[in-house]
């Protein structure tokens, strides 16, 4: 995706073919910053402060994490201890497990001396699958979105909600749920966003607003709790969000507040569609294991913006004694998702749905 003209990916090798660039999206929207991972270290810090987030960025991240640690040292013992490192770092997002494994998978057997080469032809396959697989998302998003504008019968722009950000900023590149947005857009769709602010972290108003900006795309950041209120009143023609992990059954497992929008979407009769990439599906797991992560309660208790004057500051909302609890992800059941649009098409939310179109899982 393009910033300011120039073509970015959220993480990517470095000039000096070891170390990785990624963008700090701690300081986004205020500013474009990127920073050098150059140990494990580094790239496990990056995962548990958010300055990379999203499940499928946070799966690359972790896959070059390991390339960082195997750098001086490719022993057992020091594979063995990134991973234990990196799977400590943020718990919901399943892509994280699933990237770890397969390094393992991929790495274990390769000899000493080829295990870092191994690992950097690894991880940069992870992150151009991603790069694939969000592009065919990409196509079938938009392929939904025009169909819908099409069957409402008028020129007026389709109105599209969604929540936290599944933009390109959560993936290597395109994004999941905002993949089908962009390309819709491109192809000349008219389109208008509805962005809820999703706190705590603000990610809707944060960094959707900042990437569909950057694309062009127009776009309005409503308070969580306003879905509700412009369904009934017709303003939404269909909702569309990402995944953290998505069971074989079909729960959407995603940023706290999908659930609220998605019963706000079924008692008003619209459209619920959750872009699931391949790594974000949870083959093994059910709904009721998912490790939902329980973030600092700062994050609820005070926010962070920018001053008139420029300045960063983070500024207390509640009482001083009064607790708060933020769970960060809540899980949707599968009645009340319209599809999956995964990279292989779109399928009802159900094992039966994914199974069509991932046949091997079913073997
Ligand atoms: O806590 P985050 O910001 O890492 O949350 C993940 C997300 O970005 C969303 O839940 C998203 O909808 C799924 S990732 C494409």
């Amino acid at each position: 995706m393009k910033v300011e003209g120039r073509q970015y990916r959220t993480i990517a090798l470095a000039e000096d073919g070891w170390s990785i660039n990624i963008i700090d999206q701690t300081a986004l929207p205020h500013a474009f910053v990127t920073r050098r991972l150059r140990n494990l270290d580094d790239a496990a810090e990056a995962i548990r402060s958010m300055r990379v987030r999203g499940a499928p960025l946070i799966g690359a991240t972790a896959a070059y994490g390991v390339c960082l640690a195997l750098r001086d040292d490719t022993s057992d013992t020091q594979l063995k201890a990134a991973i234990k490192t990196l799977a400590a770092t943020r718990p919901t997002a399943v892509n994280l497990a699933w990237a770890l494994d397969r390094m393992v998978k991929t790495v274990g057997p390769a000899s000493a001396e080829k295990r870092s080469t191994t690992a950097y032809e690894a991880a940069a396959r992870i992150c151009e699958e991603d790069v694939a697989g969000c592009r065919a998302i990409a196509e079938h998003g938009a392929r939904l979105i025009t169909e819908r504008w099409k069957t409402r019968g008028d020129a007026t722009p389709i109105q599209v909600l969604t929540h936290c950000n599944a933009g390109w900023l959560a993936t290597v590149d395109w994004g999941t749920a905002l993949a089908g947005i962009y390309l819709a857009h491109d192809r000349g769709v008219p389109i208008h966003v509805w962005v809820d602010e999703t706190r705590p972290r603000n990610q809707g108003a944060g960094l959707t607003a900042w990437e569909l900006g950057q694309h062009g795309v127009p776009h309005t950041v409503v308070v969580d709790n306003a879905g509700g209120h412009l369904m009934q009143h017709g303003q939404v023609d269909m909702c569309l969000v990402g995944t953290d992990r998505t069971t074989a059954d079909g729960d959407v497992c995603n940023k706290i507040g999908t659930y609220l929008k998605a019963l706000a979407a079924e008692d008003n009769d619209i459209p619920f569609y959750v872009a699931a990439p391949y790594a974000s599906i949870d083959w093994s797991g059910q709904e009721p294991e998912i490790p939902i992560e329980h973030r600092n309660e700062g994050e609820v208790t005070q926010v962070t913006g920018r001053t008139n004057d420029g300045k960063i500051c983070t500024v207390r909302l509640t009482p001083k004694q009064t607790s708060a609890l933020n769970p960060g992800f809540d899980i949707t059941p599968a009645r009340l998702v319209t599809g999956l649009i995964t990279e292989r098409g779109v399928c009802p939310a159900s094992r039966e749905g994914l199974l069509k179109l991932y046949m091997e899982k079913g073997r």
